[in-house]
């Protein structure tokens, strides 16, 4: 795949937004406007960051059957298999409520999740604060009794969570964040006056929001569930402008794009487009790849079987593709009503953990290149630091001959060097005749393999 044909030194600027104009000194730089907040540069953290770790977890994940939209696939959609699933196992008159006090989180420990996060080699981590369900894990002034702090677990996870990732990694700390909720009685209300009422918004979501922010500073916050009010309804540009010119977190923090209907791939911050966004090309706008281990669920599942889960080699595919794609990629896992993270997840996290230790250069503060994967060599991926003149080629076969073929790097006699990471020693190669080079892997026996499930040249001065 191929982007537009410039000068390599001249693409990567041109790949973030920049700002229009420099705001004057004291002045509230961004306007309530799309057009104002979407020209605020992405604070750099993000792009260099390439991985974050999404969880979802919330009162869903008691009956943690089917999938965190549990609660709607039951009462609203009337699912059979739900249905059944309650008759079978709760009492007639058992409501969704009810599941509160169940979600005890007996075991979260937020320490061994800083440990688990820091291990998998995520740069930021993003907490379901709030879901669909309005279900709270701070103990939010504006969500009576439906919170962490008053049923449950009795605690407050936001805080608890924030101060274990701030003392014990070096991960940032970020939180996702429903506006609308399936059943909140004032989203409701709203929603049969078609949205001309604001009740619920100026009740419940923003003051929620800015609690939210104040409280715990997240550095990403992730909106989702515009429940099909437009953005006016959300005031989502009022509450941005607030963020990004007043907010404790004006300067670092970074957004997504689903503020209200129609924003998708096309307002706020990074661009997440879809649920799994795979775009299949470079795309010159910030973007995200959020998706699941569990290939059918994002909360936790008793229902899952080994076949459900992507395996190693699938999300490590997906990470090089997406930062070869200018992308980051958010790989979320489910936590267990009792605060644990199946033995599944934390292996997946840890092995991440694993491969970057050993490749990790080739994808943090990487930049795209010219080409985003190789032309003559399937599943090849390129990344690159076009201010010390690397280029990555991140491959998945060892080739049976040894031999690699890169069909688009051209190397410069007596310049160029290749290197395996975690080898060390320089590889030999030779040109191609009209273009690239074919590298001599070095013969390794399983055991002296730099790292399992893909490997990365590193190549100096090529062109
Ligand atoms: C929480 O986990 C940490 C790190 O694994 C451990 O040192 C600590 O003792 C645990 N705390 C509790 C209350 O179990
Ligand atoms: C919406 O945002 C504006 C700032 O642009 C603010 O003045 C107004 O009070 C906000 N409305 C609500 C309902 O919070
Ligand atoms: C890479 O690029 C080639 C040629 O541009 C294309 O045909 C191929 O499908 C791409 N994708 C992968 C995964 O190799």
């Amino acid at each position: 795949m191929r982007c537009p044909r410039l000068l390599p030194g001249l693409l990567l600027p041109l790949l973030l937004p920049r700002p229009t104009r420099a705001p004057a000194v004291g002045a509230a730089p961004f306007a309530p406007t799309w057009e104002s907040l979407d020209a605020r540069p992405l604070p750099e953290w993000f792009d260099q960051a390439k991985f974050g770790v999404f969880i979802h977890w919330g009162v869903y994940s008691v009956p943690s059957f089917g999938s965190e939209w549990f609660w709607w696939y039951w009462q609203n959609q009337k699912i059979p298999k739900y249905v059944a699933f309650m008759k079978d196992n709760y009492p007639p008159d058992f409501k969704y409520v009810d599941f509160g006090p169940l979600f005890t989180a007996k075991f979260f420990n937020a320490s061994q999740w800083a440990d688990i996060l820091q291990a998998s080699g995520a740069k930021y981590v993003v907490l379901t604060s709030k879901h669909h369900e309005g279900f709270t894990l701070w103990g939010s002034e504006f969500s009576w009794n439906w919170n962490a702090v008053d049923e449950g677990p009795k605690r407050d996870v936001v805080k608890e969570l924030e101060l274990a990732v701030r003392k014990e990694t070096n991960l940032h700390f970020g939180l996702y964040y429903s506006l609308f909720e399936w059943f909140h009685p004032l989203f409701l209300e709203d929603k049969s006056s078609s949205f001309h009422a604001q009740k619920f918004p100026t009740a419940k979501m923003l003051p929620e929001l800015y609690e939210l922010v104040n409280k715990y500073q997240p550095e990403v916050l992730w909106a989702d569930g515009d429940g099909g009010a437009p953005d006016s309804y959300w005031n989502s540009t009022g509450f941005l402008a607030w963020l990004y010119n007043e907010s404790p977190v004006r300067d670092t923090v970074v957004t997504n794009d689903r503020w209200g209907d129609g924003c998708i791939c096309k307002h706020g911050g990074y661009y997440t487009c879809a649920d799994r966004f795979r775009p299949g090309h470079l795309l010159l706008h910030k973007w995200e790849n959020c998706m699941t281990i569990d290939k059918f669920s994002w909360g936790y599942r008793r229902d899952a079987g080994i076949t459900d889960y992507l395996t190693i080699e699938e999300l490590v595919k997906q990470l090089v593709e997406t930062v070869a794609y200018g992308g980051n990629l958010l790989m979320n896992i489910g936590p267990t009503l009792d605060g644990t993270i199946s033995a599944v997840f934390e292996e997946r996290l840890r092995q991440m953990g694993a491969w970057l230790k050993v490749n990790g250069e080739a994808i943090y503060g990487t930049h795209p290149w010219r080409f985003q994967n190789d032309t003559f060599t399937p599943n090849m991926w390129y990344t690159s630091k076009p201010k010390e003149n690397l280029v990555y080629a991140i491959f998945f076969k060892w080739p049976i001959s040894g031999q690699l073929v890169l069909a688009q790097p051209d190397a410069l006699p007596g310049r160029t060097e290749v290197k395996l990471l975690g080898h060390g020693a320089p590889l030999s190669w030779t040109s191609l005749k009209p273009s690239g080079v074919t590298v001599q892997l070095p013969q390794l026996s399983i055991h002296q393999l730099p790292s399992r499930w893909g490997w990365a040249l590193k190549l100096t001065n090529m062109i």
